[in-house]
């Protein structure tokens, strides 16, 4: 039987390979990000000679860790790839006493994470912009500067290392409002994360990151509990196009449930990294 290893940058183009064919968004410098914020939590299965499926777990230290890129080759599922990979997942989250353990649920991975033990916390919705005409006018979004604070109040775990990684792509901010940060996609540029203190605010990201791309589809992908997001969204010409469930799962006992602001999160990080 086939056993669980750990991914290394060598399983880059298997790991494209696997993604692509789930039409996922993601690009080779994701699976290259993922896998230097968490070297010891990005796993794998081999068969017949090829990487079959993948499942990732990034540790925002103790408090938080964020499951991703669950993906099993499509010739090679019902066998208990990813059950076997989600479930040595948690066993090395449960070594580190990571106090709690989320992700973003397809419609095809939910049964497997209910099974598990992981529960709905809310949904996420993945909205595209067409390319197009884009707004304009003045824009508030000037140099980033790390708001720390403010993501953990809007988040809930510190994810410093995490931002400081995608700042360097592509980031705004403005002082003491808000944060956002985009970066490049297979299929459309991806905008997020974007913490924010007011729509206003995050209007004006969002509005900075289309005139960044004005030839690019545009993807967003926003809380359901965001209702402001999505209103914005709909204004400024985006299209819902997926749904998803955002799942939690209690590592170790007794620890209470982090809190979160999520009227603050005007886009997540990814699915892979929250
Ligand atoms: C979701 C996904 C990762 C599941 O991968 P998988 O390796 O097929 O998963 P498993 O085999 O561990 O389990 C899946 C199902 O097969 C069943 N199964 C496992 N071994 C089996 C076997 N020997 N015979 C029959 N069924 C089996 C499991 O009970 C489970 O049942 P379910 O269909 O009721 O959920 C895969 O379908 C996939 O890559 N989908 C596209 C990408 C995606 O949506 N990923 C999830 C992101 S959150």
């Amino acid at each position: 039987m086939t056993q669980v290893r750990l991914l290394t940058e060598a399983d880059i183009p298997a790991c494209v390979r696997l993604k692509d064919a789930a039409g996922w968004n993601q690009t080779a410098t994701d699976w290259r990000n993922v896998m230097a914020l968490a070297p010891d939590g990005c796993f794998g299965m081999d068969c017949d000679g090829e990487l079959r499926a993948t499942t990732t777990a990034v540790c925002f230290g103790q408090e938080l860790a964020w499951v991703g890129m669950v993906l099993t080759d499509s010739a090679y599922r019902r066998r208990g790839f990813a059950r076997r990979l989600m479930e040595h997942a948690l066993e090395y989250l449960r070594r580190r006493s990571v106090g709690w353990i989320k992700l973003d649920a397809t419609e095809m991975g939910a049964p497997l994470y209910e099974r598990l033990g992981f529960r709905e916390e809310g949904g996420i919705e993945r909205w595209i912009r067409p390319r197009g005409v884009v707004p304009d006018g003045p824009s508030s979004a000037g140099l980033f500067a790390l708001d720390a604070a403010l993501d953990r109040e809007a988040f809930g775990a510190d994810r410093s290392p995490l931002l400081h990684m995608l700042a360097g792509i592509e980031s705004a901010s403005v002082a003491g409002a808000g944060f956002a940060m985009g970066r490049p996609g297979a299929q459309a540029a991806y905008f997020g994360p974007c913490v924010a203190r007011s729509a206003d605010v995050a209007r004006d990201f969002v509005t900075w990151f289309l005139r960044r791309h004005p030839d690019e589809d545009v993807c967003w992908d926003i809380l359901t509990a965001n209702a402001a997001a999505v209103r914005m969204a709909r204004e400024l010409g985006f299209e819902r196009r997926r749904e998803l469930v955002r799942m939690a799962l209690s590592g170790v006992n007794h620890v209470p449930a982090l809190k979160k602001s999520d009227h603050l999160v005007f886009a997540p990080a990814g699915f892979e990294f929250g």
